[in-house]
């Protein structure tokens, strides 16, 4: 339990006759990025609330940084920084204003106040900004300054629910340049996302949230395996080439016809051959040694797997997202 920064077990949470949180169970290792991804309303930001001590849970054991929320609040809270999914920055006043009051919560000294804050405003390229409202900031700025102000007390541990929610693609890549910079420094991150991008890029591990319950949890690839659709692709333009490949390889090749909505060039496809397939090293290996001793070699050879998308629409709750269908797509890695 002690590399581990954060760890929960059976965590419950209801609101009335409404279960929120139905036994989810997490283990974030230190200085990790852990992402807990689920659509609008799966219960996310009632994890972090619970995990930052805001909002009490109905069951369930803690630990965040080895304290007790229940037992011992104020360790926790000196251990971690929240940037909430709603923004903390004060528009009235000025971003250095903003960075000025945090400093005061954490007692530091006058000095030691402006030092910190001058450090962070220069670290997120807020200096121009600095002295103005921070009603006038763009929402990337926000973001920024929000993150700046969680840094203030120098937490050890980071809770980010959806750090970049409403983002342009630009502030989304800025933030994510950011996050990786604090878990470069030692920090563990604790990221809630609906965007499945986002934690396949960020995320040592991902815990995928769907009405209270961990539906599924894992590194990014070990989530796309959890899907079927997998497999290796080999192309070849010499008819006698593809024949012995097929020859070679009729024990694992895929026999059913692709359906028309598979896409592809049917000249194409009909020099292909597709085997069912994890993506794993050991599969390939063994695809290649049968084409080796077959002695011929594909022009081109792709591993599909799926990905996070599949995953999310296979694993969760789509009927209350407009306008995703849930069909399994085919990516090139
Ligand atoms: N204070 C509360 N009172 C009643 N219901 C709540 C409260 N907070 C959250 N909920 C409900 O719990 C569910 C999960 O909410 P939330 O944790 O905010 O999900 P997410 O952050 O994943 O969108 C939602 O159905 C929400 O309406
Ligand atoms: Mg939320």
């Amino acid at each position: 339990m002690n590399d581990l920064a954060i760890a929960a077990n059976g965590l419950r949470k209801s609101y009335g006759d409404k279960t929120v949180l139905d036994g989810v169970d997490l283990a974030v290792p230190t200085g990790t990025v852990f992402s807990l991804l689920g659509p609008n309303g799966a219960g996310k930001t009632t994890v972090v609330k619970i995990l930052s001590t805001l909002v009490t849970a109905d069951a369930g054991a803690i630990r965040i940084g080895g304290h007790d929320p229940a037992a011992d609040p104020r360790a926790v809270r000196a251990a971690i920084g929240v940037t909430g999914q709603f923004s903390a920055v004060d528009g009235l006043i000025t971003g250095e204003e903003n960075m000025l009051l945090m400093a005061d919560l954490h007692h530091l000294s006058r000095s030691e106040g402006r030092r910190v804050a001058a450090g962070l405003l220069e670290r997120f390229d807020l200096v121009e900004a600095a002295k103005k409202p921070a009603s006038t900031y763009s929402g990337g700025m926000k973001r920024r300054l929000d993150i700046a102000m969680t840094l203030v007390g120098d937490p050890r541990i980071i809770f980010l629910d959806e750090p970049t929610t409403g983002l342009d693609p630009r502030s989304r890549h800025n933030m994510w340049q950011i996050i990786r910079e604090l878990v470069t420094g030692g920090v563990t991150v604790f990221l809630t996302t609906q965007y499945l991008e986002e934690a396949d890029q960020l995320a040592d591990r991902i815990a995928v949230l769907n009405n209270g319950r961990i539906v599924a949890q894992g590194t990014a690839d070990e989530l796309k395996r959890l899907v079927p659709g997998g497999h290796i692709r080999l192309r070849f333009t010499d008819p006698a080439a593809h024949r012995s490949a097929a020859a070679a390889l009729r024990e694992v090749v895929l026999t059913e016809p692709r359906l028309p909505s598979d896409g592809g060039d049917p000249a194409e496809e009909a020099l292909s051959l597709r085997i069912p397939s994890d993506g794993s090293q050991r599969e390939l290996r063994s695809v290649l040694d049968l084409l080796d001793s077959a002695g011929v070699e594909a022009d081109e050879l792709t591993v599909h797997t799926p990905d996070l998308d599949d995953v999310f629409f296979a694993l969760t709750d789509t009927t209350d997202i407009p306008g995703q269908a849930g069909q399994p797509k085919e990516t090139v890695r």
